[in-house]
């Protein structure tokens, strides 16, 4: 199945902020999210980490070296310890050498980021990465499941509208523990390679919707048919390039998660 550059699909393609706006701006900050929804991305994309003390906060990496002026792992660090680092200066450059209030740049917790998409003024979705889950032994679901449910986002969507919130996950087993304690809220079947087991395009128990790296793509432009034959949404990360751009929307793909949001939306003429 291809869609020629002019069909409608390319308009409804989902764009998702990779960790904001994160080209321009640091990644997993305020200023990155916030440029995110400035720029009209349709969703944002996070990591989430559990620190010392039970809060979930926005970090990629298992340690806060490579974002931030600090050292340490992100789980042996209390919220109080993270909230003293800054982690803007290491994207600093000639043309932003600052990010303004230095709360935009101080470590993110998720509650701060769903209230910011809350106060957004427009739909804004949140794709939700769980990371080293296992490590917790389903601490990191039960926390952000409470959290998500206090924001009135782990219950059934209206008839006839989608859930404005999904979570993400390479372990399978973290996407059966939320599938289990939140039916409706939907997952996504994070894949780096494709293993033999996955190429008939079903998905791990638990999984809803399949989301390939786009190195699978690239190589494996048919599995994305299977995997709508399947009956399953694909959720493309991560997509900077404007050929890959041009390769997931001729593919069909329904999201395109992606470090620069501005350009895809244009490219995919929504701007
Ligand atoms: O959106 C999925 C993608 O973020 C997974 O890879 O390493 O960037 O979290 P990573
Ligand atoms: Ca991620």
């Amino acid at each position: 199945r291809q869609h020629d550059s002019h069909t409608p699909h390319r308009a409804s393609i989902q764009v998702v902020a990779h960790r904001g706006a994160s080209e321009d701006a640091p990644e997993h900050t305020l200023a990155a999210y916030m440029k995110a929804i400035e720029d009209g991305a349709d969703a944002l994309e996070c990591d989430v980490r559990l620190t010392a003390d039970g809060h979930l906060v926005c970090v990629h990496d298992r340690r806060v070296n490579r974002t931030s002026n600090g050292r340490g792992a992100v789980s042996a660090l209390e919220l109080s310890a993270l909230s003293a680092l800054d982690f803007g200066s290491w994207k600093d450059s000639e043309e932003s050498p600052d990010w303004g209030d230095p709360s935009f740049t101080s470590v993110l917790t998720l509650e701060r980021l769903l209230e910011l998409v809350a106060d957004a003024g427009r739909r804004v979705e949140l794709a939700i990465e769980t990371k080293h889950p296992t490590r917790w032994a389903g601490q990191v679901e039960e926390r952000l499941l409470h959290l998500l449910k206090r924001f009135g986002l782990a219950e059934a969507p209206p008839r006839g509208e989608t859930s404005p919130v999904r979570i993400m996950s390479f372990s399978a087993r973290s996407l059966h523990r939320v599938a289990a304690a939140a039916p409706d809220i939907p997952t996504v079947y994070l894949m780096q390679f494709l293993s033999p087991r996955l190429r008939d395009g079903r998905l791990p128990a638990g999984a809803r919707i399949a989301g390939p790296g786009m190195r699978i793509v690239r190589n494996h432009p048919g599995y994305i048919d299977r995997l709508h034959a399947a009956g399953h949404q694909v959720h493309v990360w991560t997509v900077n390039e404007p050929e890959d751009v041009e390769l997931c929307a001729s593919l069909g793909v329904e999201a395109i998660i992606t470090n620069r949001p501005k350009q895809v939306l244009h490219q995919l003429g929504r701007l």
